[in-house]
């Protein structure tokens, strides 16, 4: 097990792991290993987009100087358990719109005391900017459209100045006509209307396919 190039994110071959919060215990059914006395959990990249986006390209810094996170569309889980793992000083403030979703997130979240789980609307970010404050990271992955639009509205609402972002821009869920550049060039016009610096977008494929990573600077 090698460290990443970034922090709390380690290698093995081209699998990536992070250092369990509750060993024995896996979250969505993924392989273990105890190495120097830490347990490790594998993170799949092909249920998890940021696993995806560390593997296609991601530079860093991209977890360095995080105190806090506001995560959007937490589903189940899967993801923000693991970047609670990487992140475990800082509070994560993880959106779910769905009970049904809400319900196993909440499971989780009750035995890792940096997730805080809040069911709300990612619309509608004066619901929960006030518990959430201001945070030094964003993160979405909500297929839905205006997707773009409501990453830009949390940015104003919740993400410091300086602070950065990382938009899973699912390109189906904006248009099923419209060609990925031309969904690319909007969301981009939108996130820069909203004074967000877009950095190196990279395609999610193999692992998600129709989806682009956006990293982001306020
Ligand atoms: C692709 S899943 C997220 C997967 C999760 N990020 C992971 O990697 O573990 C998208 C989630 O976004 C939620 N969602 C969609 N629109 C939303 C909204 N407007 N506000 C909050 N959650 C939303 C859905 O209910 C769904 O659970």
């Amino acid at each position: 097990m090698e460290p990443s190039a970034f922090p709390g994110v380690y290698r093995s071959g081209r699998d990536l792991y992070t250092i369990n919060a509750l060993p024995g215990e896996s979250v969505y059914g993924e392989p273990r290993r105890t190495e120097g006395g830490k347990e490790y959990r594998q993170w799949d990249p092909f249920r998890s987009k940021l696993a995806a986006y560390l593997l296609n390209g991601a530079r860093p810094p991209l977890f360095e100087g995080i105190r806090s996170a506001l995560y959007l569309g937490g589903s189940h889980g899967t993801t923000v358990s693991h970047l609670g793992e990487i992140l475990p000083d800082a509070p994560i403030f993880v959106i779910e719109k769905s009970p049904r979703s809400f319900a196993p997130l909440l499971a989780l979240c009750k035995r890792r005391a940096n997730l805080l789980p809040i069911l709300a609307d990612a619309q509608l970010p004066e619901r929960y900017a006030a518990d959430a404050g201001t945070v030094d990271f964003l993160y979405q992955d909500i297929a839905q459209r205006g997707q773009a639009r409501i990453f830009s509205e949390n940015a104003d609402a919740c993400l410091a100045s300086g602070g950065r972002g990382l938009l899973m821009l699912k390109v189906r869920s904006v248009s099923q006509s419209r060609s990925a550049p031309s969904v690319l060039a909007e969301a981009r016009r939108e996130l820069s209307a909203h004074r967000l610096r877009v950095g190196p977008v990279v395609d999610l494929a193999p692992f998600s396919r129709d989806h682009l990573a956006l990293p982001v600077t306020a």
